[in-house]
């Protein structure tokens, strides 16, 4: 029986990180909870998926490397990333982008850096800098656009950035990514993005590389394929970073793995070559969609979304209390699952309690469905 009423429902799941939210949800009849991608696919990616076995014989049968660089062409390229170092030693490919963020949170730590990390972000990305050792100082989002970098920033040490971000959708233009650059390379730190997202907002889509190039800034960016396609976690994280790096990226990566796989590196490049060909353009209309529904659901509530702007495959839901933990424990009774923001906020959780995520790579009508129920769950108070 669904169960509408917060008082008749514990507080359960308060101390968990987001991805153990988001593993209680994941076969769930009403899952928003995670951020990956789970809509259906689009014809033209199904029929990729129906040439799995030409592009595994094709995979098999070439080089690596030369699979490698074709799959850095493809998926750079598609997201306006024409000056990243392909065909140097300076792209790492892994699983996925928390290996690759770990890889980094390992150097850093061993280095003794400080990093300023944007704030709210995904936990796990304070999570593995916290567990290699880093002190991190909040980078809160609206100090960014002043490129006011914290006090404690110095030689060696680290300004992290999710752009978008996850979970505000907000991101980084370049005439921010200018002054902030320039402020690092003159402070002596490292200027690192994760751009999991980027796929999803063009305006993250300028080049960054070339920016930072230019700038002569030292920088790394996560790069990330899996949030964009719906290929039950078959995706790729690279880890792309500056030349004359001090870090020693490539040796940490070494005690990790010798390549990624060459099947998921020829997959990518046949969907980056689909997104260019339209297949980017029906994902974003779908997500767009999606989020209208949603807000069509809050604005008969009199509810609204705090990222009005943002083109990312999350929302955030605004509450009318602090209640998130709550929300997302008396809807999750009712086998519909969400994020409780707090964790976001890894400073300062009690600031998340006023926000519900929920991811739109979806169903539409899995997305209907728990845009009512959390409507009626947190006006039911
Ligand atoms: C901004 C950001 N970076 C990295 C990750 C980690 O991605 P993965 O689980 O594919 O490693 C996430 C996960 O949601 C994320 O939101």
């Amino acid at each position: 029986m669904p169960v509408n009423r917060l008082s008749d429902v514990a507080t359960v799941g308060v101390g968990l990180n987001l991805t153990e939210y988001e593993v209680l949800g994941i076969d769930a009849p009403i899952n928003v909870a995670d951020g990956h991608a789970r809509q259906p696919l689009t014809d033209t990616q199904a029929q990729v998926i129906d040439e799995l076995p030409q592009i595994f014989a094709a995979a098999h049968s070439r080089p690596i490397a030369e699979v490698e660089r074709e799959a850095h062409v493809a998926y750079l390229s598609a997201v306006g990333q024409h000056g990243a170092p392909v065909g140097t030693d300076r792209i790492l490919t892994t699983y996925s982008s928390s290996v690759a963020m770990d890889i980094l949170a390992r150097c850093l730590g061993e280095a003794g850096a400080t990093v300023a990390l944007i704030h709210p972000t995904f936990d796990n990305i304070p999570d593995l800098l916290r567990s290699r050792g880093v002190r991190l100082v909040p980078f809160e989002e609206p100090d960014i656009a002043a490129a006011e970098i914290p006090a404690e920033i110095g030689p060696g040490d680290c300004v992290f950035i999710t752009t978008p971000n996850n979970p505000t959708g907000v991101p980084v233009p370049p005439e921010q990514l200018e002054p902030l650059a320039v402020e690092c390379r003159d402070r002596g730190a490292l200027l690192a993005l994760d751009t999991s997202f980027r796929g999803f907002d063009e305006r993250a889509q300028y080049d960054h590389y070339r920016l930072l190039t230019d700038i002569g800034v030292d920088h790394v960016i996560v790069e990330d394929t899996g949030k964009l396609w719906p290929m039950l976690e078959l995706k790729l994280g690279l880890l792309v970073f500056s030349e004359d790096l001090a870090l020693p990226l490539r040796k940490a990566y070494s005690d990790i793995l010798l390549t990624a796989s060459p099947l998921i590196m020829k997959l990518v490049t046949h969907l980056a070559a689909d997104a260019v060909a339209g297949g980017f353009q029906a994902m974003r209309a779908g997500i767009a969609e999606n989020r209208l529904l949603v807000l069509d659901r809050l604005a008969a509530a009199a509810m609204r979304t705090p990222d009005g702007d943002s083109k990312v495959s999350v929302l955030r839901v605004e509450l009318p209390g602090a209640n998130a933990s709550e929300v997302a424990a008396c809807l999750a009774a009712e086998g519909v699952h969400v994020l409780p923001c707090g964790p976001f906020y890894w400073n300062r959780p009690a600031d998340g309690e006023r926000y519900i995520r929920v991811a739109l790579a979806r169903p539409r009508e899995t997305v209907e469905r728990a845009a009512e129920r959390l409507v009626a769950v947190a006006t039911a108070a």
